[in-house]
């Protein structure tokens, strides 16, 4: 009856991880949403009244979305390197939507599809469906491991394999937390253009800095080979589903014509009030606001991780976003039922891969708990690692 498109997919992941961030007592590690005591609620009831006032607000908008969206976003993205303009700006609802429209506007089936690994499971299940040959590139403290992904490319050269497409999340990747320095986003930028192929950069959390030197975007680097997606999700609210995609000009037609033939247009209302929050300055507000509540957790992580776990536990030293990578000496798989028994939960790693999961890995999330439950996580945690 179903489609072997749809039946192909795996959401075994992403269905365990549900079932174990709605647990009450147990202290949770395993989620990846916005705390929404955090949601700047007094701005939103002003702000909704305010596009509640214009009747365009609850009409379609067009496929790419709202103009004056559209200028705002292009604007913002100088902060990031990138010199764009609206024409290259498409409104998507969730960066979600970015990578279906990403992988139906180019994917094949059989195409390669690089992903980094680990990488984020529902951007796998997106791709899935488009029934791509996922290859994978591994991670280390500085992101993609440049030498392996040449070793890759050379040797899918040789087999005579032609690359589509590499997804990214170089900046607080989700999961591993770590963030490609800019010297490989360089080198990454000079393979696509040798090896011509897509570079999709997926950036929800690049705001969510607490430490360190703000990097340039994939896309300042290579400009005509990047789709570029950020999302109003990790820094507004994440209920409109207001997100963007950034990609060249030549581009954009066929990109638009894949959200046309999925959902005609964003939702409008919440666009509108996108708009508002950011010509108001309130974005940025919202931005510090965040940095402040979640820079403490993720130090009272890295300090707890420091103080309780034994000496063969490894794990990544993040400069924001909302998640610490952890190798292990243990199968995490086996240890989850255990942990949530004594009243902690996170994500095994094996759900991160496309191919060939390690199964001694785990990610911790650091926004969701607050600061003396981090603490006593981690260290229930350090005592079934011990
Ligand atoms: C790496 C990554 N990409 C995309 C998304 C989806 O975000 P959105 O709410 O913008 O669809 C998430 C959400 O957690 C994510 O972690």
């Amino acid at each position: 009856m179903f489609s072997r498109r749809i039946q192909n997919v795996d959401t075994s992941a992403l269905r365990r991880v549900l079932s174990l961030i709605s647990g009450g007592e147990v202290i949770s590690f395993a989620g990846g949403v916005p705390s929404p005591e955090l949601f700047p609620m007094e701005e939103l009831r002003e702000l909704v009244a305010e596009a509640s006032e214009n009747p365009l607000a609850f009409q379609y908008s067009s496929t790419l979305g709202l103009k004056e969206l559209r200028d705002e976003i292009a604007r913002y993205m100088e902060r990031w390197g990138v010199r764009t303009s609206a024409d290259e700006i498409m409104v998507t609802h969730g960066s979600q939507q970015g990578i279906d429209a990403v992988a139906r506007t180019f994917v094949n089936p059989g195409d390669v599809v690089i992903v980094e690994a680990p990488t984020y499971f529902v951007a796998l299940n997106t791709f899935q469906i488009y029934e791509p040959d996922f290859q994978q590139v591994p991670l280390d403290g500085e992101g993609i491991d440049i030498e392996r992904l040449e070793d890759l490319l050379r040797r899918l050269k040789a087999e005579g394999k032609t690359v589509k497409l590499l997804y990214t999340v170089p900046t607080f990747q989700n999961p591993a937390g770590v963030t490609m320095s800019e010297g490989r986003r360089n080198a990454l930028a000079e393979l696509a253009e040798a090896y011509d192929f897509l570079i999709v950069e997926d950036n929800p959390y690049g705001e969510l800095r607490y430490r360190g030197k703000a990097v340039k975007a994939v896309r300042a680097f290579a400009p005509d080979r990047t789709v570029y997606l950020g999302s109003f999700s990790k820094v507004f609210v994440p209920g409109f589903r207001i997100a963007w995609l950034n990609a060249p000009e030549e581009l954009m037609e066929r990109l638009e014509v894949a959200k046309q033939t999925a959902d005609v247009c964003t939702n409008s209302f919440g666009q509108h009030v996108t708009l508002l929050f950011m010509k108001k300055g309130l974005l940025e507000r919202q931005i510090e606001r965040l940095r402040e509540a979640y820079g403490p957790k993720m130090e009272a992580m890295l300090e707890a991780l420091e103080e309780f776990m034994p000496e063969n536990v490894e794990w990544t030293e993040p400069e924001g976003g909302m998640f610490v990578w952890l190798r292990t000496a243990k199968n995490t798989d086996e240890l989850l039922e255990e942990a949530v028994k004594r009243g902690v939960a996170y994500v095994p790693g094996s759900a991160f891969y496309a191919l060939d999961p390690r199964r001694d890995e785990m990610r911790l999330n650091f926004t969701f708990e607050q600061i003396d439950r981090i603490r006593e996580g981690v260290r229930l945690l350090a005592e079934l690692l011990t």
